[in-house]
């Protein structure tokens, strides 16, 4: 299949996306957070093909876009007052809620669960196409299942040229990082996916939030995830990537101390010259929404290096952060090392 390249500027493309999504077939769509892989939510062939060109395993639900408040209702069972309080303060943007799903839910949306993940995104040519379309859209992160989510159009055709009908180019993500993910069929509410609305943001509104066990470490054996995402490995250049936990210059010394070939350092941008191995680096040290846009972008680069190990600086876990800290663990296999 040829893969259309399309400009999400463009009216007249957003038209075309729009119609390859009526017919059944995948579009590359861009959001605030990363590059989405569109299909109709309603539909469950179209939707089995998200899962065939990913990769990804069945157990792993999707979260359905709508652009308009509204939409909502006829996907889940009933809109709570909670849901309505966060989707006036953070809708449209970058939150997905979870909620007990509506018939109209196909299997392969939901994977099995009893819910569904809702998100209204902030991204102009995201709300056009779901619009134009007149329909909600399912959307996981258009990367091969376990690669670094992509952030621009060109990630989406190194994974998926060949394999889906069009991406529409709208240019780098703003938040760089996804969705947060919240469920309200708990209570209290439970964080399942830290992302660009922090944990702060959801308590402002809904009072007490629960952070699940899933956010911060691996899932212990036999334990059932209640985000099936978090549960794989994930995020992951080709190169092994290690965590070093401590101060720059502990850092600098280890690094510079286990240099051998095909050693990387992933570190903040105002330390790059002081490595003496090859550098990428992911935002500035105290810029945790710079951290955000820059790091699956730059796990791509250090394949492009082809880096064989990584020692990575240690995000702080604090606001946007948070999300930043969740996805390098992934990408390290939860690997590590604290130093002084
Ligand atoms: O920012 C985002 O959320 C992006 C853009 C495209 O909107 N989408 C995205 O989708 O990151 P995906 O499929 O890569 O991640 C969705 C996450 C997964 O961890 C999945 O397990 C979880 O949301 N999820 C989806 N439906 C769920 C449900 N019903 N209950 C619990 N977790 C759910
Ligand atoms: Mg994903």
């Amino acid at each position: 299949m040829q893969t259309l390249r399309l400009n999400a500027n463009n009216p007249e493309d957003i038209r075309k996306a729009a119609q390859i999504i009526r017919e059944g077939g995948l579009v590359g769509m861009p959001t605030e957070t990363v590059y989405g892989l569109a299909a109709n939510a309603l539909d469950g062939k179209a939707v089995a093909k998200i899962f065939a060109a990913k990769g990804r395993p069945m157990d792993n639900p999707l979260i359905v876009h709508i652009s308009e408040f509204d939409q909502i209702r006829k996907l889940v069972k009933e809109v709570p007052p909670e849901a309505e309080k966060l989707a006036k303060a953070y809708w449209p943007g970058p939150m997905t809620m979870v909620l007990p799903k509506a018939d109209c839910i196909p299997d392969e949306v939901s994977a099995g669960l009893q819910t569904v993940a809702v998100r209204f995104p902030s991204h102009p040519a995201a709300q056009a196409l779901i619009s134009e379309s007149g329909l909600p859209i399912a959307a996981p992160s258009a990367n091969l299942s376990g690669r670094p989510s992509p952030t621009t159009a060109e990630h989406v055709l190194h994974d998926m040229d060949g394999k889906i009908e069009a991406v529409l180019d709208g240019g780098a993500c703003g938040v760089g990082v996804e969705s947060t993910v919240v469920t309200l069929a708990t209570k209290p509410p439970r964080l399942l996916r830290p992302g660009g609305i922090t944990l702060e943001q959801l308590r402002a509104v809904l009072g007490e939030v629960d952070m699940d066990n899933a956010v911060l470490k691996p899932l212990a054996k036999g334990v059932k995830a209640a985000s099936p995402g978090m549960k794989y490995k994930h995020y992951s250049p080709k190169a092994n990537v290690i965590i070093i936990d401590g101060s720059f210059q502990a850092y600098k010394q280890y690094v510079n101390d286990h240099k051998e070939a095909g050693t990387a350092a992933l570190c903040y941008s105002e330390e790059a010259s002081e490595l003496n191995v090859p550098t990428v680096c992911y935002g500035g040290e105290e810029n945790y929404g710079e951290q955000a846009r820059e790091l699956f972008d730059a796990l791509r680069k250090l394949d492009e290096i082809n880096a064989k190990t990584v020692y990575a600086r240690c995000p702080e876990p604090k606001g946007v952060g948070l999300a930043v800290y969740n996805r390098l663990i992934r990408a390290a296999g939860f690997e590590v090392l604290h130093l002084e």
